[in-house]
């Protein structure tokens, strides 16, 4: 076996990935150009190459240096807010950047990608629980072009014999338990880490976007999975290709809602502080309700996602900000 190529392993998830291939016992090699990512979050037994997937020469020399066996992509830019104000940000980044990922994988043969993809894809719910059936109309550029690299898959394995799995997530949140590796966005936009930030003294208050929504109490509601029970679907989704699996698409999330104000309930119950709140406006563009159904992945690739409770994850993810109050600087 060869050598797997982490797309975007210096992020969140993919730092994450990166951590439970090697102890998997995986040669992992990763490209990350650093634009998001940090080289701190790389771990010390990958094999690191800086630069950006949409130049061909520098991953052409990539595939010619290493023996690559099959790639997981994460190298993608991912705020829903900016891909509205910068779409072309997001079709060069990531619809460019796969193209030219994908001509390489070609031209060397590479035949195996796992790829990350967001519940972003559906835009606003049919129904709930979602399946992965359910009809895909993205309401935000970066969704859309989440989809369409995904349609770029399933036309590149019509042609080229490529196999493909890619994963819709929810709500990626929480932090490695081992403490080293966690999230670190800038500008943060997320829910738990701006929550996170006020315990920290970092942040007066969260802010609640939104208490008229059609939910029991009037917040948005999300399911949040924990990035290693996320990256733990992307080992069994390698493992399902390797055995010769065809193409599919599964979501990834626990299967359970939590509003706003239940997770930033949970919030002041797991760090001890009052983490004052102020209700504000909604925010454009937020569905009322994402959950999953991910019943897919558990019966196909056999996920048995281990952080179901949203205390623990809460736990891990302030495990990580209260020892990393500024990410991986030092200030
Ligand atoms: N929220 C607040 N206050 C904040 C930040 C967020 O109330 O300060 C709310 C949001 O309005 C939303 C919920 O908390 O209702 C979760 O917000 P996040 O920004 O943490 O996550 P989203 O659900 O907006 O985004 C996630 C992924 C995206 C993906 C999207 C799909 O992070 O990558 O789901 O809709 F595109």
């Amino acid at each position: 076996m060869g050598s797997i190529l982490v797309l975007g392993g210096a992020g969140y998830i993919g730092s994450h990935m990166v951590y439970e291939l090697i102890d998997a016992g995986e040669q992992v090699v990763v490209i990350d150009n650093l634009q998001t990512g940090f080289r701190e979050a790389v771990h010390p037994k990958a094999v690191f190459y800086e630069g950006d997937i949409r130049d061909r020469a520098f991953v052409d020399s990539v595939f010619e240096k290493e023996d690559i066996e099959g790639a997981i992509h994460f190298a993608a830019v991912s705020q829903v807010g900016e891909s509205m104000k910068d779409p072309l940000k997001y079709y060069s980044n990531n619809l460019c950047g796969t193209e030219v990922l994908l001509e390489s994988m070609v031209a060397h043969g590479v035949d195996k990608i796992v790829f990350s993809s967001t519940a972003a894809t559906y835009g606003e719910p049919e129904s709930i629980p979602i399946l992965e059936t359910d009809r895909t109309l993205p309401t935000n550029c970066y969704g859309e072009t989440k989809l369409s690299m995904e349609k770029m898959f399933h036309w590149t394995s019509q042609a080229h014999g490529l196999r493909f799995v890619s994963l819709r997530y929810f709500n990626a949140c929480g932090a490695h338990p081992n403490g080293k590796i966690g999230e670190a966005h800038n500008p943060e936009t997320h829910l738990i880490p701006l929550i996170l930030q006020v315990p920290n003294g970092q942040r007066e208050y969260i802010s609640i976007f939104g208490n008229d929504y059609d939910t029991e109490d009037g917040t948005c509601v999300r399911d949040y999975i924990h990035v290693n029970d996320l990256v733990q679907a992307h080992i069994l989704a390698l493992d399902y290709l390797r055995r010769g699996g065809e193409n599919n698409i599964f979501n990834l999330g626990n299967g359970v809602g939590f509003s706003v104000r239940e997770v930033v309930e949970t919030a002041r119950r797991v760090t001890g502080h009052a983490i004052p709140e102020r209700e504000e406006a909604r925010r454009a563009g937020d569905p009322s309700t994402l959950i999953a159904s991910s019943e897919k992945a558990k019966k196909v690739l056999g996920w048995k996602p281990q952080f179901g409770d949203l205390n623990t994850i809460i736990e891990t993810a302030w495990n990580w900000h209260r020892t990393h109050p500024h990410g991986y600087q030092t200030k």
